[in-house]
């Protein structure tokens, strides 16, 4: 069931309920939360005194007071000078995931104005939403369920005062249902979820939010010519599937988004070592990402004109397989020599790419779980942004800070294109180790003519391998705040 976040204007003194969440900067007991310490006996002011609690970031204190709140936890969001969206939302998903543990069916969440700092109202309540929805994301569908189970959470109200926070609200619940979304189709294995799946997903969302949809089967993809992404699917006994969504709140030339959808990766004959293959399933997180995006765009109907694609295939290995040393072509007639099967998910873009043209785009935007070599140039923190333009780099990498999913530029100099030459076809695969982002990027550039483009390596930010005070282990729905941010930004 998913989480319910609403408004609701009361006096944080005078509230009932079974837990009240409260965010407070680094620091003593806020001025702001006097009349609350009072109305909970001193036992504010009692955790204070005793240095238990300083408001750091994360740091949660939990307090039982006798009357109308039966717990109150307060969520550190640490120096009150460095206030902004991104502390906000993370305390709000410390906190969205403490109340789905705690056992209640019901929570009030307040922050107040010393965390809140300078951010404006509507901007704070858009990243609790976001915080809260994101906090207290679980998947339990393939568990039976607990021999004492608790209650699930069903509702947090926000209590907020200002005429902004409902449009803020507005915003915020939209996009965390959003990343709900993406990160329920993530998490699901590959034997449920298959090319096949995600067409029937989006098939269901079209339906339910009146977009424009084209769902090419296998003989469909044969007929565009689409060679990349067949070979990519050939080893496999479920066919590919090329999705393409379009939600048109506008008119003009569209976004163009497009997302990695391969469902498992095993990295064909070019086999991939046994340990952490399980993870390969969370390789159509970009495809997933553009699902959650148009979700998000279902549910805020902008003024935009965007689209989705999606080239979806399994990367299996078989007597059917495609080979190393194979020359394919692909849909934009660019002959292509596969060094390696492991490298496809450039394969199956580079035909979405090269698809997106007849769209005459105002711009493209591609996602993809596209290489290890991104977690060694930015960790776990960042996706990498790569591209042509400038422009758009830029655009994409301040959506991304706004948005609270970070994205750093690596650079697209022609001296890279060296790594991809091929010795009998026009352009290689794999580039091996060297740069191995920037070259993947470099082949995706070799498709993506005729618009600005920029591309996004998600591989080191999809999905965690740990659980954290704010978060689940697994799938983090990357992509999906950002694209939402970058469309909302340009419709003005
Ligand atoms: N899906 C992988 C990239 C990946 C690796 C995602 C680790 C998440 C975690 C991609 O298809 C791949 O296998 N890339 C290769 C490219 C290489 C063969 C040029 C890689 O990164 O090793
Ligand atoms: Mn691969
Ligand atoms: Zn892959």
């Amino acid at each position: 069931m998913l989480l319910n976040t609403s408004l609701r204007k009361a006096d944080l003194a005078s509230v009932t309920t079974p837990l009240l969440l409260v965010a407070v900067p680094k620091g003593g007991l806020p001025a702001s939360l006097v009349p609350l310490d009072r109305a909970v006996g001193g036992s504010l002011a009692r955790l204070y005194a005793a240095a238990d609690f300083t408001g750091k970031k994360d740091q949660v204190a939990a307090l039982y007071p006798d009357g109308p709140i039966a717990r109150l936890l307060l969520v550190g969001t640490g120096d009150a000078s460095t206030a902004s969206a991104r502390t906000i939302r993370r305390a709000a998903s410390v906190a969205g995931k403490r109340a789905r543990l705690a056992g209640v069916t019901d929570a009030m969440f307040h922050l107040t104005t010393e965390a809140r700092g300078a951010v404006p109202e509507a901007d704070a309540v858009q990243a609790t939403a976001e915080g809260l929805l994101f906090g207290a994301w679980h998947f339990d569908a393939l568990k039976l369920p607990p021999e004492e189970s608790r209650a699930a959470l069903a509702g947090v109200e926000i209590l907020a005062q200002g005429a902004a926070a409902e449009a803020g609200h507005r915003l915020g619940a939209a996009i965390g249902a959003a990343q709900a979304l993406t990160r329920g189709l993530q998490v699901l294995p590959s034997n449920t979820c298959t090319p096949s799946f995600l067409a029937a997903q989006a098939e269901e969302m079209a339906a339910r939010h009146t977009f424009g949809i084209t769902v090419l089967d296998r003989a469909a993809i044969e007929r565009e010519g689409m060679g990349a992404l067949l070979a990519v699917g050939k080893g496999s006994a479920e066919d590919p599937r090329f999705i393409a969504l379009e939600y048109k709140g506008a008119a003009g030339a569209p976004i163009v988004l497009v997302g990695k959808g391969v469902t498992f990766d095993t990295g064909g004959i070019s086999i991939k070592p046994a340990e952490r293959m399980e993870d390969m399933k969370f390789d159509m997180s970009g495809a997933a990402a553009v699902l959650g995006a148009f979700e998000a765009l279902g549910r805020l109907r902008p003024k935009a004109h965007v689209i989705g694609l999606i080239p979806s295939a399994e990367n299996m290995l078989s007597g059917t397989a495609y080979k190393p040393g194979d020359v394919v072509r692909a849909m934009s007639g660019k002959h292509i020599e596969v060094i390696n099967t492991d490298a496809e998910g450039r394969l199956l873009l580079a035909d979405a790419l090269h698809y997106a043209r007849r769209y005459d785009p105002a711009c493209v935007l591609d996602i993809a779980t596209l290489t290890g070599a991104v977690v060694s140039a930015l960790g776990y923190t960042a996706a990498a942004v790569i591209g042509a333009d400038e422009a758009l780099v830029d655009e994409v990498r301040r959506a991304g800070d706004r948005s609270g999913e970070r994205v750093w530029p690596l650079p697209l100099w022609d001296e890279f294109r060296e790594h991809i030459k091929s010795d009998i076809a026009d352009v290689k695969n794999s580039g091996g180790r060297p740069a191995g982002t920037i070259t993947a990027a470099w082949f995706l550039r070799e498709f993506a003519e005729g618009y600005p483009w920029a591309h996004l390596d998600i591989a080191g930010t999809a999905y965690t391998q740990s659980e954290d005070a704010g978060a689940v282990k697994g799938p983090t729905g990357m992509g999906v705040r950002l694209f939402t941010e970058f469309v909302l930004a340009r419709q003005g």
